[in-house]
C-alpha cells in the first residue's frame, strides 16, 4: 500500500534519554539524574542520603525513607547525566534524521531546563533558546517537530519540596511550564503531547505488583487526576495560544488477549483494556470518567480529590489526536500460567505463538493492527504511533557495519499491519519509531539496548566517543519513506 503524501514518517527520543548535559546552563536536576544504571535482570536504583547521613539506595520505582534526600553519590553511575549527548549534538543528529527523509521528529522538553525547580515564575533563558535553536534546526530541513511537553521528568526540587504529582499545586506548575512551551515556540511546534505514557503509573502496578497495597493505587489514581486536569489545562492554553496546534494524549499501548476462552478470561481481560488502556484514554478524548471508573476507584478504596472545576477542565480539554507507543502484546489469564515471561518490562504468561526479544518483549505486529483498529473505532480522532521498536544487542561487524536485518524485519512487519489498519478505515497519521537513534534505555538504563537507525558510540559505563555511525536499518528506512511505504 502506498502511503498518504502526508503521512508523518519519522523517530522519536526523549530528553532525559538523550540530551545529556543535565547540569549544563541552570538546568536543574530530575528523578532520572538520581537513578543508576541497571540490566535486564539488575534493577536500576534511586540514590539518597539517609536522614542520618548515610548514602543509600532503592530499586526504581519504590520510596526512598523517611527524612532522606534523593542524591547523586559519588560511586554510582548515572547513565542519563551524559544521555548521547544530544544537547552538544543536535546539529549532527537533525542532519543524520534529514537524510532519511524524516517528516516529523518526536523529542521531549526537560521541565527542569527550562524550569529547574519548577516552581519558578519565570523559565530559564538559556533552557529556552536552546530548544529554540533546535527546531529552527528541524524547520531548516522542513521537519515537524513533535513536542511530549513531560516524559517521565519532574523536577526533582518538585519531588522533595512537594511530593511530585501527589499534590495539587503541581497543575498549576506544569500549566506555567506548557505555556511557556506553546508561547515560546509558536509558529515553530505545532504537535504536542501532553504526558508520555499517562497509563503507566497504575498499569504498572498491575503488572508487576506493588509494595504499598491499596495505599498504593490510591496514590497512583490521585497523580493521575492531578495528570488530566493538567494535561486538560495545557490542551486549553495550546489552543488559546496557537489554534493551529494539534495536541495529543500518549499512552503506554499494550494489547492484551485473554489467556484461554474461559469466560472468566474473557471478563478479566476486557476488564484489564479498561484500567490500563481505556481508563486514560477516555478521559482525555471524552473529558470525562468512564462508567467503569467507579468499579476501579472502589476496588481499591480511592476517594478522589475532584472538584467541579476540575470536571469542567477534563470537558474543556479534549486532546486533538490519540498517539501511543506500541511495543508487544500480553497475556490475561485467571488460570495458572504454563510459562511465564522473563524479562525487564513484561510480566505473565507466555504466548506460545510470539517470540520475544532478549528483554523478554513479544513481538505481535498484528497486535498493533488489532489496537488501531480498536482505538481508532472507540474514538474516532487522528490517532499516531509515537514509539515502537526493537531494543536489541548490535554488532559492528569486521567489515565496519552494523547489519541490523533483525530491526529491519521488526519495523517492516508492523508498518504492513499499519497499513492493513488504514484499509481498514483507520485514520493514522503519522509512525516514529522509538530511538530512531540509540539513546539510553528508560526501564534499565542500558546503552546496549539499542533501537537506533544510529549507532552512538557509548558503553554502559559512559565510555566511548559518543560518534554517530549509520546502520543498515538506517538506509533500508530511508527508502521506505521516500517510497511511502511500497518498498518495505
Ligand atoms: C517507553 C518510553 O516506555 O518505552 C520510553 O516512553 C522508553 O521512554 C521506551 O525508552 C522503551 O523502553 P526501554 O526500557 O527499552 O527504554
Amino acid at each position: 500500500m502506498m502511503f498518504p503524501e502526508n503521512f508523518l514518517w519519522g523517530g522519536a527520543i526523549a530528553a532525559n534519554q538523550a540530551e545529556g548535559a543535565w547540569d549544563v546552563d541552570g538546568r536543574g536536576p530530575a528523578k532520572t539524574d538520581v537513578t543508576t544504571g541497571g540490566s535486564v535482570k539488575e534493577p536500576r536504583y534511586i540514590t539518597y542520603i539517609d536522614k542520618d547521613g548515610n548514602p543509600g539506595k532503592t530499586p526504581n520505582g519504590s520510596p526512598i525513607p523517611e527524612g532522606a534526600r534523593y542524591a547523586v553519590l559519588e560511586d554510582c553511575y548515572y547513565p542519563n547525566h551524559d544521555g548521547i549527548d544530544f544537547f552538544h549534538r543536535y546539529k549532527e543528529d537533525i542532519a543524520l534524521f534529514a537524510g532519511m527523509g524524516f517528516k516529523v521528529f518526536r523529542m521531549s522538553v526537560s521541565w527542569s531546563r527550562l524550569y529547574p525547580k519548577g516552581d519558578e515564575e519565570a523559565p530559564n533563558p538559556k533552557g529556552v533558546a536552546f530548544y529554540r535553536d533546535v527546531f529552527l534546526e528541524c524547520q531548516k530541513y522542513g521537519i515537524e517537530p513533535l513536542v511530549t511537553i513531560w516524559h517521565f521528568d519532574t523536577p526533582l526540587y518538585l519531588e522533595e519540596h512537594y511530593g511530585g504529582w501527589n499534590n495539587r499545586k503541581l497543575i498549576d506548575f506544569y500549566e506555567r511550564f506548557a505555556r511557556t512551551c506553546f508561547t515560546e515556540y509558536k509558529g515553530l511546534v505545532k504537535y504536542w503531547l501532553t504526558f508520555n505514557e499517562i497509563n503507566n503509573t497504575i498499569m504498572m502496578l498491575d503488572l508487576f505488583g506493588n509494595h504499598g497495597g491499596h495505599e498504593e493505587y490510591r496514590a497512583g489514581y490521585q497523580q493521575l487526576h492531578y495528570q488530566f486536569v493538567a494535561s486538560a489545562r495545557a490542551v486549553q492554553a495550546g489552543h488559546e495560544i496557537d489554534p493551529a496546534n494539534q495536541i495529543g494524549c500518549m499512552i503506554c499501548g499494550i494489547t492484551f488477549y485473554p489467556g484461554t476462552c474461559d469466560p472468566k478470561d474473557i471478563l478479566a481481560n476486557r476488564h484489564t483494556w479498561e484500567k490500563s488502556i481505556f481508563y486514560c484514554g477516555d478521559v482525555q478524548c471524552k473529558g470525562k470518567y468512564p462508567s467503569f471508573a467507579k468499579r476501579l476507584w472502589a476496588e481499591h478504596g480511592v476517594d478522589l480529590d475532584m472538584t467541579q472545576q476540575d470536571l469542567e477542565e477534563l470537558r474543556n480539554g479534549c486532546v486533538d489526536m490519540y498517539t501511543f507507543s506500541y511495543y508487544m502484546s500480553s497475556i490475561v489469564s485467571t488460570h495458572e500460567a504454563k510459562e511465564t515471561v522473563s524479562g525487564n518490562f513484561t510480566a505473565g504468561a507466555k504466548n506460545p505463538y510470539l517470540q520475544y526479544s532478549d528483554w523478554g518483549w513479544a513481538f505481535d505486529p498484528e497486535g498493533l493492527q488489532y489496537y488501531l483498529e480498536m482505538i481508532y473505532d472507540r474514538y474516532e480522532k487522528p490517532i499516531m504511533v509515537v514509539e515502537n521498536g526493537l531494543g536489541a544487542y548490535d554488532t559492528i561487524e569486521e567489515d565496519g557495519g552494523i547489519h541490523d536485518a533483525y530491526r529491519i524485519s521488526y519495523h517492516r512487519e508492523h508498518i504492513k499491519k499499519m497499513a492493513e489498519a488504514m484499509k481498514n478505515g483507520v485514520d493514522l497519521i503519522g509512525y516514529t519509531t522509538w530511538g530512531c537513534i540509540d539513546l539510553v534505555s528508560a526501564g534499565t538504563g542500558e546503552m546496549r539496548k539499542r533501537y537506533g537507525f544510529i549507532y552512538v558510540d557509548k558503553d554502559d559505563e559512559g565510555k566511548g566517543t559518543f560518534d554517530r555511525k549509520v546502520k543498515d536499518s538506517y538506509h533500508w528506512y530511508k527508502k521506505v519513506i521516500q517510497s511511502r511505504g511500497t518498498e518495505l
